[in-house]
């Protein structure tokens, strides 16, 4: 009896070993609250269940809670219970939600890698950006070079958002708004002041 109950000790203890070794643990980008609007905060956490996922959970574009699903703060926790709630992105493989919204996708192009880059750029699809520092994800379009680059793509921290908004070829636009917002056509124009827009819905 008792050298029976030792010898299920052991083959349990064997199958724990097995099962750790056979489970990688997951480690995700982490950040809690205000936490999640400093720039130069990038921290990282191992999760305590090895078979736990990561996730990121925003308001809008703003980001609320980065980590390890089962350490989601209660009162966010029900913004991940429902597979339709795209305020909760959940994903598995380590550190991989750094991500922003889907709602708040771009188009991320360079004219001098991709040609339809310039003035085709309705025919390229938009992309997921990374999480956003800044309390609102933008994307952008801008030219440079006296309009021979074009350069589209995400503005997700307040320094990116303040420097396109001080350059007179540089416009900002919210995803959440209209799709693909980014994807006009701009031409250069040394003479425009500043500019905002800001699509309506
Ligand atoms: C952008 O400009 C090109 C070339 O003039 C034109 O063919 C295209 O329809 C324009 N796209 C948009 C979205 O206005
Ligand atoms: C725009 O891109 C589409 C898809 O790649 C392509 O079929 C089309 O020929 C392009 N149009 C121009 C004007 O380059």
């Amino acid at each position: 009896m008792k050298v029976k109950a030792m010898l299920s000790a052991l083959l349990l203890l064997v199958l724990a070993t097995g099962y750790s070794d056979a489970n990688k643990i997951t480690s995700c980008h982490s950040c809690s609250g205000i936490n999640c609007q400093r720039t130069g905060l990038s921290l990282v956490q191992k999760c305590v269940d090895s078979l736990d996922y990561c996730v990121t959970i925003y308001d809008n574009s703003k980001v609320l809670y980065k980590g390890c699903s089962l350490e989601i703060p209660a009162k966010l926790r029900h913004r991940c219970d429902s597979p339709h709630d795209d305020s909760c992105f959940k994903c598995n493989s380590d550190n991989c939600n750094n991500v922003g919204s889907t709602r708040f996708a771009c188009v991320q192009c360079d004219s001098s890698k991709d040609a339809n880059c310039a003035e085709n750029a309705t025919s390229l699809k938009p992309t997921v950006c990374t999480a956003p520092t800044a309390p609102n994800s933008y994307c952008y379009v801008k030219a440079s070079g006296s309009g021979s680059n074009i350069q589209r793509g995400c503005s997700t921290t307040v320094t990116d958002q303040q420097s396109c908004l001080q350059d007179a070829n540089c416009l900002l636009c919210s995803s959440g708004d209209i799709h693909a917002c980014n994807s006009l056509n701009i031409t250069f124009d040394s003479n425009t002041g500043n500019r905002f827009i800001r699509f309506l819905r």
